[in-house]
């Protein structure tokens, strides 16, 4: 598990939690998972949830994954994905599960 936090004035205003080489039943691959992100409401908009991924993709792709993944929680965040080239792999009457190849 891999934790990566954006600080702002040395406060904590984001954080991304990403398992990385886990085994992704939905593509039968392994790849890295997006356990959870959160931007503070007020700092959203400002291209911090970006970084944070950008910084986990990094992460994953030194660790030896081609595909990140995440399961979005509503239409806001999958909006956010997609912006991210996230796509939506969800299988029929499955959890959502979105995902993107990175190499
Ligand atoms: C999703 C979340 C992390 C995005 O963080 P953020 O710091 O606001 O995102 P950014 O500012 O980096 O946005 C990057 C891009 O996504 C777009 N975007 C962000 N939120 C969006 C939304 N709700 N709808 C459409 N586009 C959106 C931005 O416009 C930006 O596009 P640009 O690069 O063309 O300007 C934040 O909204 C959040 O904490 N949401 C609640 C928790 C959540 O949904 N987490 C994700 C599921 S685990």
């Amino acid at each position: 598990m891999s934790d990566f936090v954006a600080e702002r004035a040395g406060e904590v205003v984001g954080w991304i939690q990403v398992t990385v080489h886990e085994e992704l039943d939905e593509i039968g691959e392994q790849g890295a998972w997006i356990q959870s992100l959160a931007v503070l409401p007020h700092l959203r908009g400002q291209g911090i949830g970006g970084k944070l991924v950008e910084r986990a993709q990094a992460q994953a792709i030194q660790a030896g994954d081609r595909v990140i993944a995440c399961q979005p929680l509503d239409q806001d965040s999958a909006a956010f994905f997609r912006g991210q080239g996230f796509a939506d792999n969800t299988m029929q009457e499955h959890e959502p599960f979105w995902s993107k190849r990175m190499t």
